[in-house]
């Protein structure tokens, strides 16, 4: 195993860009520990094997013989970059597996949107790859960050009309998502009388009213009262497949996510897995306080 499994650990540690100790860190080994497997000199134990594998976020059959295993796979992104009247996206690279719950982070401007509209593909990348492995139209569910309505229908036609498309209809089923949103009071208001958090609420129960493979939210709570919020985060509870969501609702990232991802500078800067941050006794507030400042202090160096 020794000789795949060390190159496997060098390549993939670069990648993550870790340092040696870095990741001994993140795993609670000396420096030194790391440094012999990857000369080959020793092995990891199997625990410290599925941690390194957690981190590296790859499989354990992708870090041990070097082969990558797609059956979880559903997005790859591949090399992305994207400008407009200046660069936003530069050499982005990000795999999505079936069971992410992926919080998107980053300041105002870094290209959130940018990248998770090339990601459900309403505009073009300049170059790089994405590679889907799912159903775009029956497997991808998502919610914009502006609201895409239909402003001379009633809150109810537009919802009875998505179930339909969705092939979700079902009156009870309706009605369920009306209480369950609080929605029911302003049902048969048209929706260019809508407020703007209603208009939100009735945008997060069209993008969550069937399963998904793959669910999207770019900022679902922004412009909802508490009781939303809480509503909101208490559905998505129950919500299957994986999950990527750009939001600034540090109060939640704790609890819901599994992994969160820094974008800045037009790059993923950090991928880290919510565990191991909570693990060095940091909540993802404080993570992201310190990278994005550690990454503006190196901006300001260079
Ligand atoms: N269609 C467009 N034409 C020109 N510039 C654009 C366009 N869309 C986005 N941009 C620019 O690209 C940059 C990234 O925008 P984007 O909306 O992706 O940021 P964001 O990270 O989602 O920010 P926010 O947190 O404010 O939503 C910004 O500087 C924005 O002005
Ligand atoms: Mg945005």
């Amino acid at each position: 195993m020794e000789n795949v499994f060390s190159e496997q650990l060098i390549t993939l540690r670069q990648k993550k860009k870790l340092s040696q100790h870095a990741l001994a860190q993140k795993i609670f080994v000396t420096r030194q520990s790391v440094s012999k497997w990857e000369n080959g000199d020793a092995e990891p134990s199997i625990d410290k094997l599925i941690s390194l594998a957690e981190i590296l976020n790859v499989d354990l059959n992708h870090l041990l013989i070097g082969q990558q295993s797609t059956a979880d796979l559903i997005m790859s992104i591949n090399h992305l970059t994207k400008s407009f009247t200046q660069p936003v996206l530069n050499d982005v690279n990000l795999n999505i597996y079936g069971r992410d719950r992926i919080a998107l982070l980053g300041s105002n401007g870094a290209g959130k949107s940018t990248l998770v509209k090339i990601m459900y593909n309403t505009i073009k990348a300049d170059s790089g790859e994405i590679k889907r492995y799912i159903n775009m139209r029956d497997d991808l569910n998502i919610m914009t960050q502006d609201d895409i309505l239909i402003s001379d229908l009633k809150l109810i036609e537009q919802i009875e009309l998505s179930a339909r498309i969705n092939q979700v209809y079902a009156k009870t089923y309706i009605e369920q998502l009306l209480d369950q949103f609080r929605l029911r009071q302003v049902a048969h208001t048209y929706i260019s009388k809508l407020s703007g958090g209603e208009k939100r609420r009735l945008s997060l129960v069209l993008s969550l009213m069937r399963p998904s493979k793959l669910l999207i939210l770019d900022e679902p709570t922004v412009g909802m009262d508490l009781e939303s919020i809480d509503l909101f985060w208490k559905h998505m509870d129950h919500v299957g497949g994986a999950v990527l969501t750009i939001t600034h609702d540090f109060n939640q990232i704790d609890k819901y996510f599994s992994r969160v991802i820094l974008l800045k500078d037009g790059q993923i800067k950090r991928d880290d897995r919510v565990s191991d941050i909570h693990a060095h006794n940091q909540t993802i507030e404080q993570w992201y306080r310190q990278f994005n400042r550690v990454l503006e202090a190196k901006g300001v160096e260079s």
